[in-house]
């Protein structure tokens, strides 16, 4: 992908994560991403933007950083969709719920490697904006179709994710 097939938007919203992690240490720097990705979430130029046609299904990456490795994903989801409780592995994920609806739940290791206790649980809705930092064990459910905007570390596709199993 090059620049100039890169919806105006994307490159705004991507050059403010980049300036948040030039800048900042971290947790700092994906909190204000976070922040940033809710405004636009209610920006309609924006959303047509990341989702330009809506003959698809699934996650494009629509911006990937050379520096830092970060990708801008557009996600769309027709059907009941699940994951059972996982990590990113060593990244960090911002999930930004553009359209329909998230229940979400996360999750601590019990004294039972791979085991896991729910700790909270909560629905996303439009501009709703949420991050798991590393090792952060969360698992989504998506009964209706919906459109999310994600911010991932890395391209989740080349890193090793951990699953676990409720207690
Ligand atoms: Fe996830």
């Amino acid at each position: 992908m090059t620049p100039q097939n890169i919806p105006a938007r994307v490159l705004d919203f991507a050059a403010t994560c980049r300036v948040s992690l030039e800048k900042y240490e971290l947790d700092t720097a994906c909190q204000r991403i976070t922040h940033a990705l809710r405004k636009r979430l209610v920006d309609r130029a924006f959303l047509n933007d990341c989702f330009t046609t809506e003959d698809w299904e699934g996650r494009k990456i629509i911006y990937k950083d050379e520096q830092f490795g970060f990708c801008i994903c557009a996600h769309i989801n027709n059907d009941h969709k699940e994951a059972p409780p996982h990590n990113h592995g060593e990244t960090w994920a911002i999930y930004g719920q553009a359209a329909g609806h998230t229940e979400m739940s996360e999750w601590e290791q019990t004294e039972h490697a791979g085991i896991v206790r729910k700790i909270k649980a909560y629905t996303m809705g439009p501009g709703d904006a949420q991050l798991y930092p590393q090792g952060a064990i969360h698992s989504p459910i998506r009964r209706l179709p919906g459109k999310l905007v994600r911010v991932e570390g890395q391209d989740l596709d080349t890193v090793e994710q951990d699953s676990f199993t409720p207690e």
